[in-house]
């Protein structure tokens, strides 16, 4: 914990929305009298048909139920797109910046619209209709826009897959929610390798025979040779001159959904996260424009892809909902250079850059050099987001990158809150090095022991919020049941975010972290049960036991235990292949980092896996493994301490 305060800069004083009384004000206001807050907030966006009930929300076991606006009408894309031309139809919506560097483009909002009612005319034609889930494997190119705002304008509810899952993970996804369309390119293109994104899709509905997948309707990238299947697939660009950019915009009621992300938890599947159209909106643009303090005129940039919430409620739908210029990345933090960041921050003059602290560390080890050689000059504002940012990152940001005139703003969140809940407002908040500082306005975070007790003052314990806000997710995909269990049983009556944190006497939070047992890799979250079940499908491994330790770059490694089938020889071409195994079913970004070949695992006498104790192992604290008596066989534990992987 860093004790450094930072003061808010003066020009900043001097510029932005709210100053410390300001954001005081207008928080207080806004858990005093959430009815009156709301109905005036959720006119930042146009409604066909106004509401008039607001806050209908409860928090009750057995009985969680989440409404917002509930009697409103509007339309998403709407809002994001044709409720602009007036005023500002020919300003650039999408900078679209490839992944080689001789590649950009330039949206305008008036292009964006002709866009996106094609791709929904292009979809209507294939019978989506409001609704209807359609899946998109994209990469980063503007087209993956078009297909979300495309699906909003029509009512569809569209589920983005990240493009870096394997086909097993998508055809998953695809079965779930029972897509009918997926959406998909070619070919991807990151730091210059291809991925193969139509050829995954093949393989994933050769997978999911029951999915009943009508269409495919892929975009092509790089003119690479896939494969076509006749009446099933189609390419977008001969699709889309069939058609007109005429589209009417569907009305659709404030709780008709948006949009599903699969996400990982603790146990089980992934779980299908449910967001609405009005709250979300309100909440993504409201705060898109307070913690990035956004000014017409304005160039924003955030990292994120778009197969993440971060690329959904900050590069999509917050900055289109408020009129902003947003740049969408095709590449890598490291291609063709360490430089990359920085160079497309002068290309193309950003005044907001918004990132993941496991790129800021990589990027930190390659030294000043890259960043300083060139300008920034056009940076005003830095945030971070994805997982705890470690004080020596954020300070490294924060002098090297935005040359101690840029706030940082630490914002934590989650997929299930759909925008940010605890963040710095960079002209109201001073600056502690790693603290995500103070909640967004409507937001009550408390900490709680272990038994519920919400602790006052200066704490640590587990993060719990006591009443909705706007952005929350509704409901799990077809599982209200999983819905309340997962977040509304451990302290009944409140919203259990997962993370560990601490609450110093500023009244400032530190999140420490997941309590459960999600691990996040570079930001991305990764449920250990998945990992497991991945490794315990390979022919040779009998058990399996994954979690989580600290790692340099990447935040938290993923650090698994196997168990062999009886007469299967551990070596290090096994290794290797189980390595390659989990790649191939879930996913590079769940390769394990490190794996340990386990005659047996520690368990209690009644047979559960004691993971408290494998994560010490792995964290490298023997000293404190705490009491294992309770263990079948206690001397596993000195068998596993000896066998340690080393990190690396
Ligand atoms: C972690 C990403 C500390 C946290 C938006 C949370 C953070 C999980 C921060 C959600 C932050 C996110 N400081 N931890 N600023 N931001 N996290 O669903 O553990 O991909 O529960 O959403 O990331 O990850 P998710």
């Amino acid at each position: 914990m860093s004790d450094k305060i930072y003061d808010v800069p003066a020009a900043w004083a001097q510029r932005a929305y709210l100053d410390d009384h300001g954001y005081r004000a207008k928080y207080e206001a806004s858990v005093r009298d959430p009815e009156g807050f709301w109905a005036e907030e959720g006119k930042r966006i146009d409604w066909f048909e106004p509401y008039t009930r607001v806050k209908n929300t409860s928090y009750d076991p057995g009985h969680v139920s989440i409404k917002w606006f509930e009697d409103g009408v509007t339309n998403v894309a709407w809002n994001c797109i044709d409720r602009h031309l007036d005023a500002r139809g020919d300003q650039v919506a999408i900078i679209w910046e490839g992944d080689d560097p001789s590649e950009s483009r330039l949206i305008t909002y008036n292009e964006l619209h002709d866009q996106v009612c094609r791709f929904a005319n292009v979809l209507r034609n294939r019978n989506v209709e409001k609704g209807d889930r359609v899946t998109i494997y994209m990469p980063m190119i503007p087209e993956a826009a078009y297909a979300m705002l495309a699906c909003a304008r029509l009512g569809a509810v569209h589920s983005v897959v990240f493009g870096g899952f394997s086909p097993d993970s998508l055809a998953g996804r695809v079965r779930d929610c029972g897509s009918r369309v997926i959406i998909t390119a070619d070919e991807g293109l990151r730091g210059g390798r291809k991925v193969p994104l139509k050829a995954n899709v093949d393989a994933a509905i050769a997978k999911a025979p029951d999915a009943e997948v009508d269409h495919v309707i892929v975009v092509k990238r790089t003119g690479g040779t896939i494969d076509m299947t006749p009446g099933r697939d189609v390419w977008y660009h001969e699709a889309a001159d069939l058609v007109t950019s005429e589209c009417p915009a569907t009305p659709m009621n404030a709780e008709d959904p948006l949009f599903i992300l699969y996400t990982s938890g603790s146990t089980g599947s992934p779980k299908g996260v449910l967001h609405t159209t009005g709250g979300y909106l309100v909440y993504a643009a409201m705060t898109h424009h307070y913690v990035f303090d956004y000014h017409e005129g304005d160039v924003y940039w955030c990292t994120a892809d778009i197969g993440w919430v971060t690329g959904h409620s900050y590069i999509l739908y917050g900055p289109l909902a408020n009129g902003a210029t947003t740049l969408m990345f095709e590449g890598v933090p490291n291609y063709p250079s360490n430089s990359r960041f920085w160079e497309v921050i002068d290309k193309h003059k950003v005044n907001i850059f918004y990132t993941a602290p496991t790129a800021i560390r990589a990027l930190m080890q390659g030294g000043d050099a890259p960043v300083l050689k060139t300008s920034r000059a056009s940076l005003r504002l830095l945030g971070s987001v994805g997982e705890p940012i470690n004080p020596e990152a954020w300070e490294w940001y924060y002098r090297v990158v935005g040359e101690e005139r840029c706030p940082v703003v630490d914002t934590w969140w989650q997929t299930e809150t759909g925008g940010i809940l605890i963040t710095p407002l960079p002209g109201a908040t001073r600056l502690k090095p790693g603290s995500a500082t103070r909640p967004f306005f409507g937001v009550i975070p408390q900490v709680v022991d272990a038994e519920g007790n919400v602790l006052e003052g200066a704490c640590e314990g587990n993060l719990v919020i006591a009443d909705s806000w706007p952005g929350q997710m509704r409901t799990v995909y077809g599982d209200h049941e999983r819905f309340m269990q997962t977040y509304f049983s451990t302290y009944p009556g409140k919203y259990f975010t997962g993370d560990g944190c601490r609450r110093d006497a500023d009244g400032y939070y530190w999140i420490t972290g997941r309590v459960d047992d999600v691990i996040n890799v570079s930001g991305h979250r990764m449920g250990t049960a998945e990992v497991e079940s991945a490794l315990v499908a390979h022919p040779k491994v009998s058990e399996a036991a994954v979690v989580g330790y600290p790692h340099d770059i990447k935040g938290q490694g993923i650090y698994a235990y196997v168990t062999l089938m009886a007469g299967v020889e551990p070596t290090e071409e096994l290794r290797k292949e189980l390595v390659g195994w989990v790649r191939r079913e879930i996913g590079p970004i769940a390769s394990p980092d490190l794996i340990q070949f386990a005659p047996g695992l520690p368990k209690t006498r009644s047979g559960k896996i004691m993971r408290r104790i494998l994560r010490k192992i792995a964290e490298d604290e023997y000293g404190n493994l705490g009491d294992t008596s309770t263990l079948a066989d206690p001397a596993v534990v000195q068998d596993l301490i000896s066998q340690r992987q080393n990190k690396k």
